[in-house]
């Protein structure tokens, strides 16, 4: 089959389609002819060799399929030739063919194309994880969305609204348009004002409840003042830097605040499977009522692949970058 190879680790230009071994499917897996996948973060950094897959995955870039079924392994029964599908994989999806354990399938909607489908996985999934599993975000709460323009930032948004949260989102000037029509109460430009005047600002001093952090380092201090007491915290990326200098530990306690990092690709398939079933009954009804939609910025062609990978480098994208694959 085809599927896009990385030459050697390094920038967009290492990446092209060429030929590798079609999977099969084991017992408790079904193999997808993929029509659509889409981008992540994490596939630019496993292109670039400092993010390894999980034992056992693909090589292959990709973590989000939609296509169509065309053969299961002996163990499935919940799904046959021909159906619509679409969820995440540890691995994989930049290929004609992908293997997703049965259980890590979605049907998609009826009303739904694939490249609306592949929008949703990792996106939703994080954001529900980190909301609702780890921070355990309740109606009437303030939730404050670093990067909020980005794929998880645009799920992150949607799910709050859904919930009754007020969400306050940090991004470039020209993506607040979209944060606020998706249910942001207020928009950040990170570059020309101090998040943490304006958080302080909206809830009249109290601080937030709930922060989605995706820049980590320069931002630890400004967070952990911008935390109401009993706030929560979710560090989910590392995008501005590891090491945080100078920090009193005295805030956290007197706050009792708690600050959790997460990641999903490593988790185990039982968690995976677990947290896919609480989003599917959470999120896919109010998907299907239009209440919370993928929100995609831009399509390209696989052929196009060093192009989608620079454009997201470059942070062009609001919301999802799709592949179509055929
Ligand atoms: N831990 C997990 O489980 C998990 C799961 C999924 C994704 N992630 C991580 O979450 C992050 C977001 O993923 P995504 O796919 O949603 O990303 P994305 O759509 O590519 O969006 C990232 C956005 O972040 C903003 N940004 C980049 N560098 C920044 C910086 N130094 N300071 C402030 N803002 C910055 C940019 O928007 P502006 O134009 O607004 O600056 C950029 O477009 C990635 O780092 C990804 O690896 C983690």
């Amino acid at each position: 089959m085809k599927a896009v190879i990385i030459k050697e680790f390094g920038g967009p230009e290492q990446l092209s389609i060429g030929e590798w071994e079609k999977p099969s499917p084991a017992q408790d897996q079904i193999l997808v002819k993929v029509h659509n996948t889409a981008l992540n973060r994490a596939d630019t950094m496993q292109r670039k060799g400092v993010y390894p897959p999980p034992a056992g995955a693909s090589p292959i870039l990709g973590l989000e399929i939609a296509g169509e079924v065309v053969e299961v392994g002996a163990n499935v029964n919940q799904w046959k030739q021909g159906e619509r599908v679409f969820g995440l994989i540890p691995g994989g999806g930049y290929a004609e063919y992908a293997v997703i354990h049965q259980d890590m399938a979605m049907p998609i909607p009826s009303s739904f194309s694939f490249e609306q489908a592949v929008a949703i996985p990792e996106v939703f999934l994080t954001a529900y994880q980190a909301m609702k599993w780890l921070a355990d975000v309740q109606p009437g709460e303030t939730l404050l969305v670093h990067a909020g323009a980005s794929g998880v930032g645009t799920a992150a948004i949607q799910l709050a609204k859904a919930i009754g949260v007020k969400t306050i989102v940090t991004a470039s000037a020209p993506k607040h348009q979209t944060c606020l029509d998706l249910g942001a109460s207020l928009a950040i430009d990170y570059k020309t004002e101090d998040f943490q005047e304006k958080a302080l600002e909206f809830t009249e001093g109290k601080g937030v409840d709930v922060i989605i952090d995706f820049i980590a380092a320069p931002y630890f201090l400004k967070n952990i003042d911008s935390l109401a007491t009993d706030g929560r915290m979710v560090i989910l990326a590392l995008m501005g830097g590891l090491n945080v200098d100078g920090f009193n530990l005295g805030k956290m306690l007197r706050k009792r605040l708690k600050v959790m990092g997460s990641t999903l690709r490593a988790r185990s398939r039982d968690y995976q499977i677990r947290l896919n079933q609480d989003l599917k009954a959470f999120a896919i009804p109010l998907i299907e009522q239009g209440k919370i939609k993928p929100v995609i910025d831009s399509v390209f062609d696989w052929e196009q692949v060093v192009e989608a990978h620079q454009y997201m480098e470059a942070n062009k994208n609001t919301g999802k970058i799709v592949l179509k694959v055929s």
